[in-house]
């Protein structure tokens, strides 16, 4: 028999947020035998939001199970059941032993197949919304493990603050020290890369697949979580590193103008984000920020500019959506 799934209050439908991620530090190991590589990772969220709803549906309408994607860069997403987030509420749903009918509507504020986690983050933002929902109660150290299985970056987009992730990105530990603000622009470039190809490009980049190269051990970002303890923007700044750039560059030489006017315009620093293409520009507050983004934007290298700040919270849901 299906459970029955009316929530505690009642709700036909809950609507969580989940923040994009950056890596502040990504330190790419070696190609494992299960395709993933060892990761050596600080994690930061970011005040970019996607914004999923899941709704329970009513037996006869005709919306059963829809996927419905809003938002820029909506058109790349897909809407059938390997949508990140469709597949959260599929794990919860099969979980809760229902047949429920449930709709998904997301609203993308992450750029899509940009390197910032906005896939992830739908999933997170899901997995939230569907354990309300169905009134599941899985705290949040059993839902970041159900993140884990859908993705590397998942378990982060729930976690959301600063944290350094090991494994494949999937083992978190906060560092909760962390807690200095960044002010930074993302230059979303024309155009995705998609992640697989870009570790893939790695590995040949090094020379052989599997590329024999050895993490420094959690030891390498100590200088980085140390000056994520201060307050001083241009020490951080001189820290950052991102060992996935140069196959992103390789992949798209075109970002190695974007960076360079970043660089031109002032930033403290610039790189790729993630997997990329988009790229961060890391400013010494918001006033560089907004100066920064004006001068990128005007060079017209990037197809679109944002501003951001960071750490920012985790998933979680929104009480009165209508009104935010
Ligand atoms: O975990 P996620 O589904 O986001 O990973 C997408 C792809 O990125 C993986 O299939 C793999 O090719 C690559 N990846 C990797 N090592 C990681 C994380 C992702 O090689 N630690």
């Amino acid at each position: 028999m299906p459970r029955d799934v009316s929530t505690p209050a009642g709700a036909r439908a809950v609507t969580a947020v989940a923040p994009a991620k950056i890596n502040l530090h990504l330190g790419v190991g070696d190609l494992r035998a299960d395709g993933f590589h060892d990761l050596l990772t600080v994690y930061r969220a970011v005040d970019l939001w996607e914004r999923v709803t899941v709704a329970l549906v009513d037996g006869d309408d005709a919306d059963d199970d829809e996927v419905v994607v809003t938002g820029p860069g909506a058109d790349q997403v897909p809407t059938d059941r390997t949508n990140l987030a469709a597949r959260a509420v599929d794990l919860l749903r099969s979980e809760a032993g229902t047949d429920a009918r449930l709709s998904i509507r997301i609203v993308k504020g992450v750029p899509v197949a940009g390197g910032m986690a906005g896939g992830s983050a739908d999933a997170a933002a899901a997995l939230v919304a569907t354990d309300r929902l169905l009134g599941l109660g899985l705290g949040r150290a059993a839902l970041e493990e159900r993140a884990a299985r859908l993705g590397s970056d998942v378990p982060f987009c729930i976690r959301g603050g600063t944290a350094l992730g090991t494994g494949r990105g999937e083992t978190l530990a906060p560092l909760l020290h962390a807690r200095a603000e960044q002010h930074l622009v993302v230059a979303l470039a024309d155009g995705g890369l998609s992640t697989p190809v870009v570790f893939a490009e790695l590995d040949r980049l090094r020379g052989e697949p599997g590329g024999a190269r050895e993490l420094p051990g959690a030891g390498g970002v100590e200088p980085l979580v140390e000056a994520l303890a201060g307050d001083d923007p241009a020490r951080v700044a001189g820290v950052l590193a991102n060992d996935l750039e140069p196959a992103a560059l390789s992949l798209m030489p075109a970002l190695r103008r974007t960076l360079r006017a970043g660089a031109e315009a002032g930033a403290l620093h610039g790189m790729v984000s993630g997997s990329g293409p988009t790229c961060l520009f890391f400013c010494a507050d918001r006033e560089q920020a907004i100066a920064v983004a004006a001068e990128v934007s005007e060079t017209g290298v990037a197809r679109e500019v944002r501003l951001t700040r960071g750490p920012v919270a985790g998933a979680h849901v929104i009480d009165n959506p209508q009104q935010t």
